[in-house]
């Protein structure tokens, strides 16, 4: 490749990956999980005025990510938290002023509530019921939930096929 062509191919990698001046930055999401990740954050079916991008399958030093930019919005680690998920690795990082101000990794909970439905069809949290699904960590790797009605366990895809 030519010198000037190395540059275009810079140049193009640069664009894809544009800073942004205030806001969160979820990075090192695993590959395919970026739309799962907006689902959890309520990004989705929802009406919002403030921008979101999204990178899928963006060159890491650890192969492939997908990446997240929410501007002008700070979210709450409770809410960010919840990625821990389906994305273990995923970082959290706040933006103001184009520097980054804060940066860690996002924490598993001990319980989860509300955006997972059980993968048992016959549980009491999948009829019309007025039940919430609940979940509690019972593994950490591989990420593992056991349901606080039917017992039944769920690990990686299961929970990431089963987000609300
Ligand atoms: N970022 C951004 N806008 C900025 C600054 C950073 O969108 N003004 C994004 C970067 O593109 C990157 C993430 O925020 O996806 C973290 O930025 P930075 O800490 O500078 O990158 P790295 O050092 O590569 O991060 P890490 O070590 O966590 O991989
Ligand atoms: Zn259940």
């Amino acid at each position: 490749m030519s010198e000037n062509e190395e540059k275009k191919v810079e140049k193009r990698k640069k664009i894809k990956i544009t800073p942004i001046k205030h806001g969160t930055v979820i990075d090192h999401i695993r590959k395919g999980q970026a739309m799962k990740v907006l689902k959890i954050l309520g990004l989705i079916e929802r009406d919002i005025d403030f921008i979101v991008s999204i990178a899928m399958n963006v060159d890491s030093s650890e192969g492939k990510k997908d990446i997240v930019k929410v501007e002008d919005m700070e979210l709450k680690n409770e809410e960010l938290d919840k990625i821990s998920l389906v994305s273990p690795e995923a970082t959290v990082n706040i933006i103001r002023d184009y520097e980054v101000v804060d940066k860690h990794r996002v924490k598993l909970p001990d319980v989860v509530k509300g955006i997972l439905r059980c993968r048992n069809q016959n549980c009491i949290s999948n009829q019309d019921e007025p039940v919430k699904p609940e979940f509690e960590v019972v593994g950490k790797q591989p990420v593992t939930l056991k349901c606080n009605y039917c017992e039944r366990e769920m690990k990686g895809e299961e929970i990431s096929e089963n987000v609300i």
